[in-house]
Formats: C-alpha cells, sequence, structure tokens
C-alpha cells in the first residue's frame, strides 16, 4: 500500500505528539506540519501557514497532495477548515462547523445537553446584560458566568459571591472584554469536585473511547494562583472509576452522538468532555472538539498501536473494527512554563538541557513555544515544553519527568511539582 501523506494543523506540544505518533505509523510517509515550531522541525516538515489561514492550509493540503489533515486547535474548526477541505477532495480529521459549535457556542453545547439528557449544571442564557443581572441578583449565589464565543480559555468566571458574578457580566456583556465571544453568556450553578478530562474519537455515529486524562489549570502547586492553558497532565486518573467511565459513555457521549446525528450535524473528530466528578457522577462542565493539550501528551504517550486508522476511520466515517490499544499503563506530563506566564510570556531565553533529557528513558520533551536562535534554542511562548513521561505506575512516570525537568533550564522557568498529587498523596 502506498503510504500516506499527512498534514497536521497547529503549532503546540499536542501537535508535538500527534506528530510524533503518527510518524511511528507503518503507512505514514511523510508529515507536513503548519505551522509547527522549532521541535517539531525536527521530525516533520513544517510550512509557515498559519492556523486561520482557511484557504491558506485549503490550498498547502491541495499542492501538497495531502491525504489526511489532523487538525489540532479549535479555531479552524470552528470557522470551517474541515468543510473548506471536504468540499475540495481532501480528507479531514476534526468536526465540521456546525458540530464544532459544541465548543464555539456554550450556549449551543448546553442546550445540546438539555436535548440529549447529558448530566450537567443548571443554567439560563442572556442576550441582554440587564437581565442577566438581575437574574444574578435574584440568585444570591455562587455561579458561574461564561462568554458564549471561543475567548482562548478566558471566557470562564467562577464568582465566588454576587458581587463577582455582576463584575463578569459587566466586563463581558458591556465592556466586551471578549469582543463579541461575550454578547451571549451562560450563567450556570457553581458545582464542585475533582474535573478530569475524557476524549473520544467519533465518526459521526461509533466512538473509541481513550483513557481519562486530569489537567491542571493553576499556575502553582497546591491549585493556587492564576489559571493557565495546563501545567501538565497525567493518565489514568484514578478518580475515573470503571462506573464513572461507563456513565460518561452511555450519559455524555452516546446521547451527545445520537442527538448531533439526528440533527443532521453528525460529529466526526476528537471530542474532549469536561467533567467534574460530583457525589461520585459526572456532570459535564464543557465539550472541546478537538484533543486537550497538555492531555494529548499523555495520551498519545500512552497509546501504543498505530494511530493512523484512528484518525483515518474517523475521518471517513467507519470506525467500526477500531479498538483503543493502549501501551504504557501511565503517563505524566509536566509543562515548563516561560517567566510572566500565563499573563505576559517573556521570549527570547536560551534553552539548554534538551539532549540531556534523552538519556532519560521513556520520556520525550514536545515543544510548544519554542524558536532556533544562534544554533540553538529560545523561548517564543508561553507554555514552552510538556515533558512527557511514561511509566509501570505513575510514580515512576513522575520521576522520570521531574528527572527530565531538572536537566532542562532557561531563564525564568516556571513548572509545578506537584503534577498528579491527587493520585500520589498516598
Ligand atoms: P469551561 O471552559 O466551561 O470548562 O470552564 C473552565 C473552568 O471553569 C472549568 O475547567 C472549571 O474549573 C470551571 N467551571 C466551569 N463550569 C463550572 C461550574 N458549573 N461549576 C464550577 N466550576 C466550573
Ligand atoms: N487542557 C484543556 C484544554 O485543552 O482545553
Amino acid at each position: 500500500m502506498p503510504k500516506k501523506k499527512i498534514l497536521v494543523v497547529g503549532s503546540g506540544a499536542r501537535e508535538h505528539a500527534l506528530a510524533w505518533k503518527l510518524l511511528q505509523s507503518p503507512s505514514v510517509g511523510e508529515i507536513v506540519v503548519a505551522p509547527g515550531n522549532a521541535g517539531i522541525a525536527g521530525i516533520a516538515r513544517c510550512v509557515p501557514v498559519s492556523v486561520d489561514d482557511v484557504p491558506g492550509l485549503v490550498a498547502l493540503a491541495r499542492s501538497e497532495a495531502i491525504d489526511l489533515v489532523v487538525v489540532g486547535p479549535e479555531a479552524p474548526l470552528v470557522s470551517g477548515l474541515v468543510d473548506a477541505l471536504e468540499a475540495a477532495g481532501i480528507a479531514a480529521f476534526g468536526p465540521r462547523r456546525e458540530a464544532a459549535r459544541l465548543e464555539g457556542s456554550k450556549a449551543f453545547a448546553k442546550e445540546i445537553m438539555r436535548e440529549a439528557g447529558v448530566p450537567t449544571a443548571g443554567f439560563a442564557v442572556f442576550d441582554d446584560a440587564e437581565a442577566a443581572e438581575a437574574y444574578v441578583r435574584e440568585a444570591g449565589r455562587p455561579l458561574v458566568v461564561k462568554a458564549d464565543g471561543l475567548c482562548a480559555g478566558k471566557g470562564v468566571v467562577v464568582a465566588k459571591d454576587t458581587a463577582e458574578a455582576l463584575e463578569a457580566v459587566r466586563a463581558m456583556m458591556r465592556e466586551r472584554v471578549h469582543g463579541d465571544a461575550g454578547a451571549r453568556v451562560v450563567i450556570e450553578e457553581c458545582l464542585v469536585g475533582p474535573e478530569v478530562s475524557y476524549h473520544v474519537v467519533c465518526d459521526g455515529t461509533r466512538y473509541v473511547p481513550l483513557a481519562a486524562a486530569q489537567d491542571h489549570k493553576r499556575l502553582l502547586d497546591g491549585d493556587r494562583g492564576p489559571n493557565t492553558g495546563g501545567m501538565g497532565a497525567y493518565s489514568p486518573p484514578p478518580v475515573v472509576t470503571p462506573e464513572i467511565e461507563r456513565a460518561i459513555l452511555s450519559r455524555v457521549v452516546e446521547p451527545v452522538l445520537e442527538t448531533m446525528r439526528a440533527r443532521g450535524t453528525p460529529f466526526r473528530g476528537a471530542l474532549f468532555v469536561g467533567v467534574m466528578v460530583v457525589d461520585g457522577a459526572p456532570q459535564v462542565l464543557e465539550f472541546n472538539v478537538r484533543f486537550g493539550d497538555p492531555e494529548t501528551e499523555v495520551l498519545m504517550a500512552r497509546w501504543g498501536g498505530d494511530v493512523l486508522p484512528l484518525f483515518d476511520a474517523a475521518a471517513r466515517g467507519d470506525l467500526g473494527g477500531i479498538a483503543p490499544a493502549w501501551d504504557a499503563p501511565h503517563a505524566l506530563a509536566v509543562v515548563l512554563a516561560a517567566h510572566g506566564y500565563p499573563t505576559a510570556p517573556r521570549k527570547g531565553d536560551r534553552i539548554e538541557g534538551l539532549e540531556a533529557v534523552r538519556e532519560v528513558p521513556g520520556v520525550v520533551a514536545f515543544h510548544a513555544g519554542t524558536r532556533a536562535s544562534g544554533g540553538g534554542l529560545e523561548t517564543a511562548g508561553g507554555r514552552v515544553l510538556t515533558v512527557t513521561a511514561i511509566g509501570a505506575s505513575l510514580e515512576e512516570a513522575a520521576e522520570r519527568a521531574y528527572l527530565a525537568c531538572d536537566r532542562i533550564r532557561f531563564d525564568g522557568m516556571q513548572l509545578r511539582r506537584d503534577i498528579g498529587w491527587q493520585a500520589r498523596r498516598s
């Protein structure tokens, strides 16, 4: 069989992990990444086309005679990249625009959850600031205020009291700090419990369950400090018992896929269910229509088989016969972030020690914000590297990951020392 040529869209550690895993496939001939980064350039050919440039990506896929496009980030999915690729006759892994609304609009996601009977926090949707404010005053208890549209992970305020909730409504709806994404808000009940990420790969009808993972959103140890894009992850988290996993599949994934299919907008691609475990049962916080970052790094590290048939079959609507293929029982990833992350990450700090990481068994350093400079590497974004380790136990994965982190240096480097704490405490 002729080998396949794959285009991966994105420039983070998630895309590095996807390209790295795809390269292990005996059926993959070449990987092109748009736009990629300095680490990805070490394993694949990077082409400087931005993830927002839908016509540019279609033209690239055409001129390179790409067999399958794997889309990393949500923004191009929400703006219709997969529709445009398919219209050009190019297969793509990821949902079309209508199905990507599960992430693109929080009000739409809640509507689908209600229709599908998915357990989720009670909510109300507002297009009018005055009505939203009246609702908040009336409620008089902690609420969560969410901008409807995409806000790069910054559109959610968990308000501890009425004043904070009112301030969030004002900022989103009146000041439009997130632009049009805040013209509509979802206000929901505040839930409390451990959070987990659950990924499934879908073909519109069927799905292949991947594993649960747990992200660490806060900057500092002990889940303190500001929210970030994610400071580390591990898989599997023991809080997701087989019973909870079954509930996520039967009460969330299956009814949502069925509802989307019945509406004529079947969901294909990676569905990432953001779950809070409340009283031993899953409550859905959000859907993402793509792989998580840093969750993908631990999932790809654990995956043992050829990942191409999974993505390819999902894109072609035929997942029948594809089964999960786990190899490593545990994986843990630590994000190394730049000075000033998340508010004002500094660029241009020289990165040293990456060669020494190769000596640590079971470890791979996926690149995010890195760029080539004077024969070496320097920081070029907030999240710089995701140091990912596999292990026979979570402890072993953690030891290896931190051993590797300690060999890497750049000025202002920030990392959490407690990734996996919820599972490693005992
Ligand atoms: P989302 O983008 O909807 O997942 O929200 C971002 C973060 O806000 C989540 O990871 C949770 O930590 C928090 N969050 C969202 N919805 C709720 C809720 N209903 N109750 C408590 N926390 C929430
Ligand atoms: N790790 C959370 C996300 O990718 O949205």
